[in-house]
């Protein structure tokens, strides 16, 4: 009440009615109520303004994590040659033909799952490393099938990236 009741302070100053008006205002209840439960939610919403960091992250974000990560079985251009493939027992997938081999449509949430990794499963039970384990941390809501889905920041990114290879 108190940051309210500091507020108005130039109307208590203006004397007669208009005192009263406040007086009651600040005396009654009901309104005491609604004027805190107003400064809570416009506190917790500068709060929560506060936390969220409104940079969504795009396909450079991603391109960065995609070279960091992925190049050295998926190739620099995400077409399954990188310098690890051969070595390997399972071939690398050609990232840029994801769109193409599902019927034309980018296939976010499989590509995403796949990237993220299972936790229920063992790392070992596959060729392509699971990525998930820290980036839960930083979420960002990003459309999936038409959904708003909170997305890890760094996966958000490299949907952007990934979708912008296709061909
Ligand atoms: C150690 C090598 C390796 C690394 C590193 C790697 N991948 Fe893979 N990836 C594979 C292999 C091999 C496959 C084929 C399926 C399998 O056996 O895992 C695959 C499959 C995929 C698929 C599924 C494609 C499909 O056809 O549905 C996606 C998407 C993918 N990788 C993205 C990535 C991204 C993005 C990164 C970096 C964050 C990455 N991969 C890092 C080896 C790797």
């Amino acid at each position: 009440m108190g940051v309210f009741a500091g507020n108005l302070m130039w109307i208590m100053a203006a004397g007669g009615a208009a005192r009263e008006t406040v007086r009651e205002l600040l005396n009654e209840g009901p309104m005491r109520s609604f004027f805190s439960i107003t400064v809570s939610l416009a506190l917790v919403a500068a709060g929560l303004v506060a936390c969220t960091d409104p940079v969504m992250p795009d396909r450079t974000d991603g391109a960065a994590f995609f070279a960091d990560n992925c190049v050295a079985c998926h190739g620099a251009r995400g077409r399954g040659n990188g310098a690890f493939a051969d070595g390997l027992q399972a071939r690398p997938a050609d990232l840029t033909t994801l769109s193409r081999r599902n019927g034309g449509t980018f296939p976010s949430a499989r590509a995403l799952s796949y990237i993220y990794g299972d936790p229920e499963r063992s790392h070992l039970a596959r060729v392509m490393p699971e990525f998930g384990g820290a980036m839960v941390q930083d979420l960002v809501p990003v459309e999936i099938d038409g959904v708003l889905t909170p997305t890890p920041r760094v996966l958000a990114g490299l949907l952007a990236y990934l979708e912008s290879i296709q061909e």
